[in-house]
């Protein structure tokens, strides 16, 4: 079992009843990531959560897996999707690091609020290079604490040995855009701190 699990199904209540930080900034997001989507394309999700951006995004995809940890997470994720109707979008209970499928499955990933959970995020992002096809796309949102929630990296390791939140790891904007430039994508879209993302927002191109 994935050393987060307890915590994160701990969280699920939680985390489905809280509204999004800024949902100016979510709409863009979202706008920016369903540009690049089309009807005959398949989709992966790590780290999906309850399931909110996969069924925004989902119908306007071929059919579109989201995973997460947390059977929690996907309980709740699995209800709200019977309530809205969707029938191509399926869940399943993986971690990224152990999920299995064929290289060049994908024509597009997102993994949003993750990189920074994850033990080593520039494997995570290896893997999603090699998951996609020839030209699909990576979506990614991930705090860069080191420079951009400076309070977070004091507060960050203390919150966690007392099991507030989970382990941080913090990197910079430029040690992440490093990561993705080194397992070969490109750059296409960003939105910026100026634009009112907290958070570094990127989609990639393989
Ligand atoms: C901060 S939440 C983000 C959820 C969702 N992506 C969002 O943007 O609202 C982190 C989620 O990642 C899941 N998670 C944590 N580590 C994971 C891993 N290694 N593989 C897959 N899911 C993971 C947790 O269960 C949790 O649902």
């Amino acid at each position: 079992m994935h050393k987060s699990v307890k915590f994160w199904d701990r969280m699920a209540d939680g985390y489905s009843k809280k509204a999004v930080p800024d949902e100016a900034v979510y709409q863009k997001k979202l706008a920016a990531t369903q540009s690049y989507l089309t009807t005959d394309m398949s989709v992966l999700e790590f780290a999906c959560g309850t399931g909110s951006t996969a069924i925004e995004h989902t119908p306007y995809v071929k059919d579109y897996l989201a995973i997460d940890i947390s059977s929690k997470m996907l309980e709740i994720a699995e209800s709200k999707t019977r309530l809205v109707g969707i029938d191509n979008l399926d869940f399943s209970v993986d971690s990224f690091e152990s999920f299995q499928a064929p290289s060049d499955s994908y024509d597009a990933i997102l993994g949003l609020s993750i990189l920074h959970l994850m033990d080593n995020p520039e494997l995570m992002i290896e893997k999603a290079y090699r998951l996609l096809k020839q030209g699909g796309v990576f979506v990614s949102s991930t705090a860069c604490i080191q420079d951009r929630m400076p309070l977070l990296k004091y507060i960050g390791p203390i919150a966690w040995s007392v099991g507030l939140i989970p382990k941080l790891n913090i990197f910079s904007q430029t040690e992440l855009e490093e990561m993705l430039i080194n397992s070969g994508f490109t750059f296409e879209y960003q939105l910026t701190k100026e634009e009112g993302s907290d958070a570094c927002f990127y989609i990639c191109k393989k």
